[in-house]
């Protein structure tokens, strides 16, 4: 098994702690994992400039950054991603990963590998926000085409790991070894539920007669999805 981790911080915090916990109840001895830190090891902001919407994923300005993320999460088969909550929202620096990541949305030019694929998203809080947070999270990866997302929150009551009561590490680790044990059970086998069938099959409509995006379009047909090849029938 493959495992790609992007934590939405460089801090070894509450949110890395946790991560970490999941990551070791994940993985044995032939588990591979690719950590990223961000924004250490992301790109710059998105400048808006439509590059890897209308002409491809390599003409984004900060196609060196993002590209060996793509590449480490297109092997990996379970896709880990935690932030903090800040003001009720994810870190400024994963949402700058997101948005480089656009053009996987489904309505562009998601990855096969995607379908097949299981998501952890995690968030602590002080006390507040990490429902608002995972799921803001989640979606990006369902629209992403990701078969099946995990949410992990967690109120740790601190400002660091090591102010953590332990009564709430002892319940996060249970939480954590719940959701590794799933995730475990179902690797390599997840479909995409009814929700992202529903998408793809609007998107499909869509980019059979796409008159806006010549290569999203030409991806769709050169994939065969518009007829009857479907991304997660691997
Ligand atoms: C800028 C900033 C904004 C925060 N916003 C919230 C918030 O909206 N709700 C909350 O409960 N805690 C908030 N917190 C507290 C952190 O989310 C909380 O301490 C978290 O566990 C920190 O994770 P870390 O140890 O991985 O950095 C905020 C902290 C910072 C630094």
């Amino acid at each position: 098994m493959e495992i790609t981790i992007i934590h939405g911080q460089q801090h070894r915090g509450s949110t890395y702690h946790i991560a970490e916990v999941l990551k070791n109840q994940l993985v044995d001895a032939d588990t591979v994992v690719n950590e990223y830190f961000l924004p250490k090891d992301g790109p710059d902001f998105c400048v808006g400039c439509f590059g890897c919407i209308t002409k491809g994923e390599v003409h984004c300005p900060h196609a060196n950054q993002v590209q060996p993320i793509v590449a480490a999460m297109s092997r990996a088969q379970v896709l880990i991603f935690d932030s903090p909550t800040y003001c009720f929202e994810m870190t400024g620096q994963l949402k700058t990963l997101f948005d480089h990541l656009g053009y996987l949305w489904l309505s562009h030019r998601p990855r096969a590998e995607m379908f097949n694929k299981i998501g952890i998203v995690v968030s602590t809080a002080a006390g507040a926000g990490t429902g608002v947070v995972t799921k803001s999270m989640a979606r990006q990866l369902s629209w992403w085409g990701v078969a099946k997302v995990y949410r992990l929150r967690c109120n740790v009551s601190a400002m660091s790991w090591q102010d953590v009561a332990a009564g709430i590490k002892q319940k996060t680790e249970q939480q954590t070894a719940a959701v590794a044990r799933q995730v475990r059970d179902r690797v390599g086998r997840v479909r995409p539920g009814l929700k992202t069938r529903f998408l793809f099959a609007i998107m499909r409509k869509m980019h059979t007669n796409n008159t806006w995006n010549r290569i999203d379009k030409e991806y769709w047909h050169e994939k065969n999805w518009v007829a009857q090849a479907r991304p997660w029938r691997t």
